[in-house]
């Protein structure tokens, strides 16, 4: 297989349901391109999946961008990620026929998928953001008009605080995207909650 500089280990899986909106799954710290496919498959059935590894090595923990320290984002690198992932895939868009993806983001993958949809907001058709912070110290002016964004937070989550949550939400709905916020009873981790609420979320798009 040829690489090219914008190309990342991924795995692809074909839809099979007509008219289902492709998802691009993006992992937490530490993950890689398969963790979230079974999540992909529980939220929306037969959907064609796409699914990158990040490219940056935390102690040999996979991401989608550099971090000064937890919660502490080098923001040049936000931004050079953001629009490698976005360049991604839209090439994979074209290789495989798809069309704009939803992007379903955990965590890390969460805060790559939020500053993609404030720089490069034609990239994605809309989000599922579980457990995400704001990427970038300003908010860049971006379109985001009637974009579906549904965020999903821990109250009790010991690395993003409730308000920085918020503030993300309000830079998004800002933009013009149609934003719903829910904050779960639960920490970081991925809950049942999660899992019925961007189902149901993706269902009802
Ligand atoms: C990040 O680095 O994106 C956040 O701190 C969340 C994490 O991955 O731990």
């Amino acid at each position: 297989m040829t690489t090219t500089a914008t190309d990342f280990i991924h795995r692809f899986v074909p839809g099979t349901t007509a008219g289902a909106a492709p998802l691009l799954l993006l992992h937490g710290t530490g993950g890689d391109e398969t963790d979230l496919l079974p999540l992909g498959q529980m939220i929306a059935p037969g959907a064609a999946l796409l699914s990158p590894r990040g490219k940056v090595l935390e102690h040999g923990m996979p991401r989608f961008f550099r971090r000064l320290a937890e919660g502490v984002f080098d923001h040049e690198d936000v931004v050079r990620r953001a629009h490698e992932l976005a360049d991604f895939v839209a090439a994979a868009g074209e290789r495989h026929g798809l069309g704009k993806p939803v992007a379903v983001g955990f965590s890390n993958g969460a805060n790559i998928a939020a500053a993609m949809l404030q720089l490069r907001p034609d990239a994605l058709a809309g989000a599922v953001l579980i457990r995400a912070m704001v990427p970038l110290p300003v908010a860049p002016a971006s379109d985001l008009a009637g974009k579906p964004v549904l965020i999903l937070s821990g109250a009790m989550d010991p690395i993003i605080p409730e308000a920085n949550a918020a503030e993300l939400a309000r830079q998004l709905s800002a933009a013009g995207a149609a934003v719903t916020h829910e904050v779960l009873p639960a920490g970081h981790q991925l809950t049942q909650c999660d899992i019925t609420l961007a189902r149901d979320f993706l269902a009802g798009r």
